[in-house]
């Protein structure tokens, strides 16, 4: 008798016996039947228990929610008026011979079956069980699918899929390290890779010419919605190519894996926008790309402004007055200005201005400080149509930009133009090398300090390090970042130079990166690369608000695995051995739900 899956079932199989195994899914008790539904990973079939099968009927109504059984019986048509065509089985039922119980279940903490929300510490906790719901099995078909894709691309351009080690030394990525205490050496510890960056510069050394790796990455860091301490790198680098090589490939790997995942076309070129031109126009390195609204530069109208607190943001390099449109905004009420007034200081401004342009006159928050003349420069400028609104934001460059970046998204949201079922992709490059750390204010790289500085701009690190630009490309998918990359210093000695100015004495660049220079010096070809985050990925392809829907096991938003009860403490004997002494007593009650 041929096993079928629940979801197999089809009008060609009627007539023939089959064995579907699965979980229960649904009984029903109805006019002397009893019905269940069988569900497994590729759908529900319906199985019809007849009191004359006397066995099987008796066991039918011992079933509950969650049992695992084995149906054997003869595959056959619905009854006309009974078919479901929301199933791919809808039209075949399987009328029961035989019952096999394989597993009984208590009752699930949530309904399995329904794609009710669940409080997400509960989903986590039972992580099994939520993943028998449709939701996550279908996004961990899609992630399924997409790793695929990657996996083909690169193979079809030979590239190599090499696994780099989890237990290393640190490597700098701007978070904290998980470390690894040693047993055989005690006091000392490996950290986990925050990726696998020195690595797969150390198998361009090698020789490795073309690497890809799906890799795990562990960064003990702030969580976001878009971000926890273990996520999945595809990790990418080539020898003896520049920007443009990396970004080509990148973008046709884009291309392929949404063609073939999704069966979507993303058109290309994919916008290229230097940072400069991303902040000016969007507010953002990362711009959101599915909708236009750009940002608009309206400070000459306030020029010679007697207005106090605009004058001093109306000229000079160091400040804007930005606007930012809000179609049909004109009909909003004064509390939807002051909600959207509450947002841009939840951002960081010190207050909104506001201006209306219903299509007779025009309102204002500041309307006694206006004339007709002024509001109409501003709405030439700001791009204005009868009907819309104008926000405005006056302040120092780069908070001005900052909270009309964020109010752009915000009027995106509530005019309904940032879809998740649409992909807006965009590369940013033309980096600043450095940047100032914001909390030491000490020169920091903006990437990573392996980054080329841009073709010929090596003599300025020892004039004007912060005019120096990046051979640094982002790829951003509808406002977040799902990938840096860069062309690598290869020269030891810029290398050391680059070191030297984060203020690395010279034993600690022999402690930290000897190795990784000891390479550098045997013949390290030029070479670049890139990483995206898959998690990140996904979780857009699958329209999802965080990286955790698409995750079989994820931590939760405190870096707790609430299923496993992860972090715990360790045994005496463990601590023991280890070497380690504990200052600190583990956390008691972490977990919400123990
Ligand atoms: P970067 O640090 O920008 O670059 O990371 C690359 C991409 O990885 C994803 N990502 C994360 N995803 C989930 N949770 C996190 N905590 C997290 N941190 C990063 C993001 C990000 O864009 N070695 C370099 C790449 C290179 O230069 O080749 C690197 O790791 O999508």
């Amino acid at each position: 008798m041929p096993k079928r899956s629940c979801g197999a079932l089809a009008a060609t199989d009627i007539g023939t016996s089959a064995e579907i195994n699965g979980w229960v899914n649904r009984r029903r008790d109805h006019g002397g039947l009893v019905f269940i539904d069988l569900r497994d990973r590729d759908g529900i079939t319906q199985a019809v228990f007849d009191p004359a099968q006397t066995a099987a009927f008796e066991i039918a109504q011992t079933l509950r929610n969650e049992d695992v059984v084995r149906i054997t019986g003869l595959a056959r048509r619905r009854p006309a008026g009974t078919e479901n065509s929301k199933l791919s089985t809808g039209e075949v039922e399987v009328a029961v011979e035989r019952v096999d119980v394989l597993a009984r279940s208590l009752v699930p903490p949530f309904p399995v079956n329904a794609d009710a929300d669940v409080d997400e510490s509960l989903r986590l906790k039972y992580r099994y069980l939520d993943l028998r719901r449709s939701r996550l099995q279908r996004n961990l078909t899609v992630r399924h699918k997409i790793v695929k894709a990657i996996r083909d691309f690169f193979d079809e351009r030979e590239f190599l899929e090499i696994e780099t080690p989890c237990l290393i030394k640190s490597t700098p990525e701007g978070a904290r390290d998980y470390v690894v205490p040693s047993r055989v050496y005690p006091g000392t510890f490996y950290a986990l890779p925050q990726s696998p960056q020195i690595l797969k510069q150390l198998l361009m050394v090698g020789g490795i010419g073309r690497y890809m790796q799906i890799a795990r990455c562990f960064r003990d860091e702030d969580q976001r919605a878009d971000r926890l301490p273990e996520f999945t790198q595809l990790d990418v680098e080539m020898s003896f190519v520049d920007e443009a090589d990396v970004m080509t490939i990148m973008e046709d790997c884009i291309v392929y894996t949404w063609r073939v995942a999704l069966g979507l076309e993303v058109s290309q070129p994919i916008p290229r926008l230097t940072y400069a031109e991303a902040l000016a126009r969007f507010g953002s390195d990362k711009p959101d790309m599915r909708f236009e609204l750009e940002l608009r530069d309206v400070a000459a109208a306030f020029a010679g402004t007697p207005i106090n607190f605009l004058a001093e943001h109306a000229s000079g390099d160091a400040s804007r007055i930005i606007a930012v449109r809000y179609p049909g905004g004109a009909s909003l009420s004064r509390r939807d200005f002051d909600a959207l007034t509450e947002s841009a200081k939840t951002f960081g401004a010190g207050g909104l201005i506001w201006i209306c342009y219903p299509v007779d006159g025009w309102k204002s928050s500041i309307a006694k400080l206006l004339d007709d003349t002024t509001v109409e420069t501003i709405r030439e400028l700001g791009g204005a149509e009868p009907g819309d609104a104008l926000l405005l934001v006056a302040g120092p460059t780069q908070l001005a930009s900052d909270v009309a970046g964020k109010l752009r998204l915000l009027v995106g949201d509530k005019i309904g133009h940032r879809p998740t079922d649409r992909f807006a992709f965009c590369w940013v490059k033309d980096f600043p090398l450095f940047e100032r750390d914001p909390e030491t204010q000490a020169i920091a790289p903006t990437h990573h300090p392996f980054t080329s500085p841009a073709p010929g701009q090596e003599a300025l690190l020892d004039t004007d390090p912060f005019a120096m630009r990046a051979q640094h490309y982002d790829l951003v998918l509808n406002g977040f970042e799902l990938g840096s990359g860069s062309i690598r210093i290869h020269d030891p000695e810029f290398q050391r130079r680059i070191f030297q100015l984060f203020g690395l004495s010279e034993q600690t660049i022999a402690d930290r990166f000897g190795f990784f220079m000891d390479a550098l010096q045997y013949g390290a070809p030029p070479h670049g690369g890139m990483a995206w985050g898959i998690d990140r990925l996904v979780m857009l392809a699958c329209g999802e608000p965080s990286i955790r829907e698409v995750i079989a096991f994820p931590k939760n938003q405190t870096a707790r695995d609430l299923m496993m009860d992860a972090p715990s403490p360790i045994s005496q004997e463990q601590l023991r051995e280890l070497g380690l002494d504990l200052k600190a007593k583990p956390a008691r009650g972490a977990n919400p739900l123990t």
